[in-house]
């Protein structure tokens, strides 16, 4: 596996990769459900990318982007074994040599669920995603389900500004006992990480009126709990998507399942 930080390392590796290439976007801290992007950008590709990259952008002033968990050398030694070809490392200084003034606006997908509760950060997202994209210039993009706003943001990005990339949906990875793999979860004490089983099982219920009242007289906080039209994330009686966000102790942890056939979804070639 090549590592490149810089933008001239990055290109010099890129023009050696082979057929089609993918690129899995990460923030680092890598766990199973990262594997299972690399796996799913292998079965996509000839050549697969990975980027790991801690972005200033999507972080609020209030968010500990200073405490954001980095592990660089586990990740590496991960995405080596994986069979990755092309790891891309940079620092801030590399994606960012300006503060960008130019940005990306995630319009009203933005400011809903997620982006209400973290104002700008989808407009941080898109901004490195379409950078990343520039700079690893893949013909397939692979992102969790997990995160289904940022993903149906970043659909709508590469349609609107018509990006030559296909997107691709890879399941949400999960403990055996429900909880959504998260870098986070690594926050969770033992009894926090009990009580966030709440958020798979308000999920199961299919119901957001059920699964609400589960958190009643818990010590988790329920943010949202809805149904949403999984493109546009209005919230919808009959939407194909339950989306539920909660704290528990000082993590915030999202989660979200799939209501109906997502084929819908299926990216053209
Ligand atoms: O999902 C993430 O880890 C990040 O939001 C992403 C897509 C790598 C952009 O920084």
């Amino acid at each position: 596996m090549i590592v490149a930080s810089t933008r001239d390392e990055l290109a010099a590796a890129r023009k050696d990769l082979r057929g089609r290439v993918a690129v899995v976007m990460t923030m680092g801290a890598l766990h199973e459900g990262h594997a299972a992007l690399v796996d799913a950008a292998r079965e996509q590709a000839d050549s697969v990318i990975v980027t790991i990259f801690v972005n200033p952008l999507q972080f609020g002033a209030h968010e500990d982007l200073a405490n954001y968990p980095r592990t660089l050398e586990d990740d590496l030694a991960i995405l080596g074994d994986r069979g990755v070809d092309l790891a891309f490392t940079p620092t801030p200084e590399v994606v960012y040599p300006e503060t960008p003034l130019v940005r990306v606006c995630a319009g009203p997908l933005g400011d809903v669920f997620e982006g209400a509760s973290r104002p700008g950060h989808f407009d941080g997202v898109l901004t490195v995603v379409l950078k990343l994209m520039h700079l690893t210039q893949p013909d397939v993009a692979l992102f969790g389900q997990k995160d289904a706003q940022q993903l149906a943001a970043i659909r709508r990005m590469v349609a609107d500004l018509d990006v030559p990339v296909s997107v691709v949906a890879v399941p949400t990875v999960r403990e055996p006992d429900g909880l959504a793999l998260s870098s986070r979860n690594r926050y969770l004490s033992e009894d926090e990480r009990q009580t966030a089983l709440l958020l798979s099982q308000a999920l199961q219920t299919r119901d957001p009126v059920a699964g609400r009242a589960l958190f009643d007289g818990t010590p988790a906080v329920l943010d949202y709990l809805e149904r949403v039209d999984s493109t546009s994330f209005e919230a919808a009686p009959d939407g194909d998507l339950l989306v539920i966000a909660a704290k528990v102790g000082t993590t915030r942890l999202i989660d979200n399942l799939p209501l109906h056939d997502l084929s819908k979804h299926k990216d053209a070639p």
